[in-house]
C-alpha cells in the first residue's frame, strides 16, 4: 500500500491543484492533502477555510483525506506514514525551487521520495496568487476555480471592502 502526500498552501485550491489531486489519487492507494498552516504569511483564507474547501470538493474521493499541518513536510510525512511527496510542475520556472525542495527533503529524510506530476497544459499558467489578483479587479475566474471557491473568493473580497 502506497500512501502519498500532496502538500501546499491551497490559498485557495485551484483547478490546477484539483487536476493533480485527481491524477495522484489514481496512482497511489491513499493520498493525503496537507494544507500548510502558514504562520508567516497572511493568507486570504485561514487554515479551516482552506481545509474546508478541499473537503467539500473532494468528498467523493474515497482514498483522499485532507489534513492541516505545521512544521516540516517530511515530519508530517513520517507522522502519516507516507513515503511519497507529490508535487506539480507547471513550467521550467518552477523547476529550480522544486528541485531545491526535493533535494533538501531527500537529505533530511532519505526514506521519503518526491514524485513530480507535470501540470495539465490547460493549467500550466495557473496559480492561486493569479486567481486572487484577477478576482481583486473583479475579473472572471470561473475557468480557474470551482464555482464554490469562486463564490467564497468574491464573498471574502466583498466582506473586506465592506469593512
Ligand atoms: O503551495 P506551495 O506554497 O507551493 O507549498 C509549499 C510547501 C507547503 C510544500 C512547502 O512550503 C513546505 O513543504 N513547507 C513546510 C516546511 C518545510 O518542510 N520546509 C522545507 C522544505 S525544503
Amino acid at each position: 500500500m502506497t500512501r502519498a502526500i500532496y502538500a501546499g498552501s491551497f490559498d485557495p485550491v485551484t483547478n490546477g491543484h484539483l487536476d493533480i489531486i485527481d491524477r495522484a489519487s489514481r496512482i497511489f492507494d491513499e493520498l493525503i492533502i496537507g494544507v500548510l498552516i502558514n504562520k508567516n504569511k497572511s493568507p486570504m483564507f485561514d487554515t479551516d477555510e482552506r481545509v474546508g474547501f478541499l473537503r467539500v470538493l473532494l468528498k467523493d474521493y474515497h482514498n483522499v483525506k485532507v489534513k492541516a499541518f505545521d512544521g516540516l513536510l517530511v515530519d508530517f510525512a513520517h507522522n502519516e506514514d507516507a513515503k511519497v511527496l507529490v508535487r506539480g510542475l507547471r513550467a521550467v520556472t518552477d523547476f529550480e525551487y522544486e528541485l531545491q525542495m526535493a533535494q533538501t527533503n531527500k537529505v533530511i529524510a532519505s526514506d521519503v521520495e518526491t514524485v513530480f506530476l507535470t501540470t495539465n497544459l490547460k493549467y500550466s499558467y495557473l496559480s492561486s496568487s493569479i486567481v486572487k489578483e484577477i478576482a481583486s479587479f473583479n475579473g472572471d475566474i470561473s475557468q480557474f476555480v470551482d464555482p464554490y471557491v469562486e463564490k467564497e473568493i468574491f464573498d471574502k473580497l466583498n466582506t473586506r471592502k465592506g469593512r
